[in-house]
């Protein structure tokens, strides 16, 4: 997709413009977009009231003139005008374009004033918008393939010669995010018998080749072992899939500034282990591995524009399957960190796998460490599925994502941690149990991974809502990766 920024009052050279209508007005079209002629022939189109102009409804209009079409997209009532709606006409508006047989849109959408979006976020989210509208399902299905949307190059307008370099920065980082949201919801919509530990790397693997600033290792069992993660290698005894430990480093900003470090669960498939799951839905957890697509994903995003950040992911992938070698409930197991562990929940894995990857962050030197997890199902109980789940030990570090993810439209929501909560992980044989009661679960599960960020600037999101829907649109949301792209090109 070839994306391009423009001064409103160009005359377009489109095949189609999008314009937007709120309800019972006129197209806010800019001056001099149009055509006296072609814009005479819309007014009188639209003279017969066949669009109301409803929140996210549009109407593809042909006309005989250049541009050959006007998309009119519905802006709802002018009074409840917000981001949200704003949003929702530019996903609507997405959609139709690539449903559409036009192939050179220009859109006209970017010049309305929203509370609190800038020309940068303007363009960003119109990007955004394109790219979620043309994502596909890397599917296994054997019928023809239908035919792949035609749309080939978008224009973003802005009214001022000011906002042009924003505009066009907020392009160049909508494609990042597009770049990453794709290859995390690739992976994640995977299926287990094709996304293994050793699949996911030899993906990254492949990312080394691409990236000459991504430095990429893949350690096998028998490293893992050598390292002492014998917390992280008790969830994958049951399996017959071996385990990885991934690492990936961007070098992309100033030479020696310590890495922003994201670690990613990476459970290719999650059944429970001996704490087998219920069948109903076991499928979803094919989806909790969306932590580790989601740091894959935000890393080459990054890596995409050649970004001036470091940035390092580490990622522990394995399956958690039951079998006669698995770990069983009460199994006691000693993490990197020299912890002991009490395994009383076998389907507690997430943590298991990501508190030997904490211990294994701290030799990059970290300047912050940020874990992404699928973790508990207690976070979609508490949150539902619109806002991830935020636990943090740093307030200046907390109050850095909830602002970048509500800038990005992808926003996350904190909850406390506290030693009255991880008191409840105590256990009499050993310094930690791995579940708490049921009670705060999202909390006590954070308070787990707390237990071993001593010294660390660490925060922590629980994606379990967020990450994937469920349902007719079965599938990765790419999410949180427009936070974390966010957060990492708008630090300091
Ligand atoms: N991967 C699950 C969490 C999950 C649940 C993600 C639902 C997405 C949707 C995790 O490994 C898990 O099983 N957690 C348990 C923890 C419990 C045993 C303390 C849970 O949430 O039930
Ligand atoms: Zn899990
Ligand atoms: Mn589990």
């Amino acid at each position: 997709m070839d994306f391009y920024v423009t001064l409103a009052e160009a005359r377009t050279r489109a095949d189609c413009v999008v314009l937007g209508l709120h309800e019972g007005e006129a197209p806010s079209t800019p001056g001099g977009a149009l055509s006296t002629r072609t814009a005479r022939e819309l007014t009188d189109t639209l003279a017969a009231g066949d669009f109301a102009g409803r929140l996210g409804d549009t109407w593809l209009v042909p006309l005989a003139g250049r541009p050959s079409r006007v998309l009119l997209v519905g802006l709802g009532p002018r009074k409840n005008w917000s981001r949200r709606g704003y949003r929702k006409a530019l996903a609507a508006a997405a959609q139709a374009l690539t449903k559409s047989g036009v192939r050179d849109a220009q859109v006209h959408l970017t010049t309305i004033s929203v509370p609190g979006v800038t020309a940068y976020y303007h363009a960003r989210f119109v990007t955004e918008a394109i790219g979620n509208a043309l994502y596909r399902i890397p599917d296994l299905k054997t019928g023809r393939k239908p035919r792949p949307p035609r749309l080939a190059r978008v224009g973003v307008t802005v009214t001022r010669r000011v906002d042009l370099a924003a505009a066009r920065r907020g392009v160049n980082h909508g494609t990042a995010v597009n770049e990453g949201a794709r290859i995390t919801r690739d992976l994640a919509n995977l299926p287990a018998n094709v996304c293994t530990p050793a699949y996911l790397g030899r993906y990254v693997q492949g990312i080394g080749r691409r990236y000459r600033k991504i430095r990429v290792r893949v350690l096998g069992p028998a490293e893992i072992r050598r390292l002492k993660m014998g917390s992280f290698l008790s969830v994958t005894r049951g399996s017959d899939e071996p385990p990885r430990l991934l690492v990936l480093e961007y070098r992309g900003g100033r030479r020696g500034r310590p890495p922003v470090t994201l670690i990613g669960k990476g459970v290719t498939f999650d059944t429970g282990g001996i704490s087998l799951k219920d069948p109903p839905g076991m499928d979803e957890m094919k989806f909790d591995m969306t932590g580790a697509a989601t740091v894959i994903g935000v890393i080459c995003a990054l890596a995409s524009i050649n970004a001036a950040v470091n940035v390092a992911g580490v990622v522990p992938a394995c399956e958690n399957m039951p079998s006669g070698r698995a770990t069983k409930p009460g199994d006691i197991v000693t993490s990197m960190s020299g912890k002991t562990v009490e395994v009383l929940n076998t389907d507690a894995e997430g943590r298991l796998i990501l508190c030997d990857a904490i211990t294994y962050a701290r030799r990059l030197r970290p300047e912050v460490v940020i874990d992404v997890a699928t973790l508990t199902g207690a976070c979609v109980v508490a949150l539902g599925q619109h806002v991830s789940g935020l636990m943090s030990s740093d307030d200046a570090l907390a109050a850095e994502l909830e602002a970048a993810g509500r800038r990005a439209g992808d926003p996350c929501w904190r909850l406390p941690i506290a030693e009255e909560y991880a008191d409840q992980l105590k256990s009499n044989f050993a310094d930690l149990a791995n579940v708490a009661g049921r009670e705060g679960g999202a909390i006590t599960a954070a308070c787990f991974l707390w237990k071993f960020t001593d010294g660390l600037r660490w925060a922590h999101l629980d994606i379990a809502g967020t990450a994937y829907v469920s349902g007719a649109a079965k599938g990765s949301t790419g999410r949180p990766v427009p936070m974390l792209v966010d957060y990492c090109l708008n630090r300091d």
